[in-house]
């Protein structure tokens, strides 16, 4: 089985920039907002972990999920100039008991109607995708999650925040490479 998930040595408790309020919640289920980097992390947390990531922050997407969130469907993120995003750096607020899961991918991505945010992506059936992965993201650490396959999350009895970096690397940047990029730093968090 392929790694879809790693958690890195950059701890997030001073992420969050002193003052900045969660967005307000109009959906009962589920919502996504997409923000700039400057607009929510902490300027000395991004300039730190800048220099010890080796590459820039650029838009951070932030999910909420209610509790008991079982979807039927799972997606793939998309670029928004087109074609599948690889990866996110993400910590959780909240939603304990939840789980990200990730399935096969499929023979070819066909592009789904935008999501509220403006955002690009595939949506999938689950129910016709084989389930290879899961993991519960944590709070405290960030955690390099695989978007280009399918993914999806399935919360448990507490609401969950998810904040999703982005970084400014070009387009069509592998898995591979971040993979490779963050274990030659050192930065990977042995799975045991
Ligand atoms: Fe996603």
């Amino acid at each position: 089985m392929e790694n879809n998930w790693y958690n890195i040595n950059v701890d997030v408790s001073e992420a969050i920039k002193t003052g900045w309020k969660f967005p307000e919640i109009k959906n009962k289920t589920d919502q996504v907002w997409r923000f700039h980097s400057s607009d929510i992390l902490d300027p000395d947390w991004v300039s730190r972990t800048q220099k010890l990531l080796g590459f820039e922050w650029d838009v951070v997407m932030v999910f909420w999920k209610t509790k008991w969130w079982a979807p039927k469907l799972a997606h793939i993120d998309m670029y928004d100039a087109g074609g599948a995003a690889q990866f996110g750096l993400n910590f959780i607020i909240g939603g304990a008991g939840s789980e990200m899961r990730w399935y096969q991918p499929p023979a070819e991505i066909v592009e789904s109607p935008r999501t509220p945010a403006g955002t690009r992506h595939c949506l999938l059936p689950i129910k016709d995708l084989t389930q290879i992965d899961c993991y519960p993201v944590g709070n405290d650490k960030l955690t390099l999650v695989r978007v280009g396959i399918p993914h999806e999350i399935f919360t448990g009895a507490q609401d969950r925040w998810c904040i999703s970096l982005r970084t400014r690397h070009p387009i069509g940047t592998t898995w591979e490479y971040i993979e490779k990029l963050l274990s030659d730093k050192n930065l990977l968090i042995e799975k045991e």
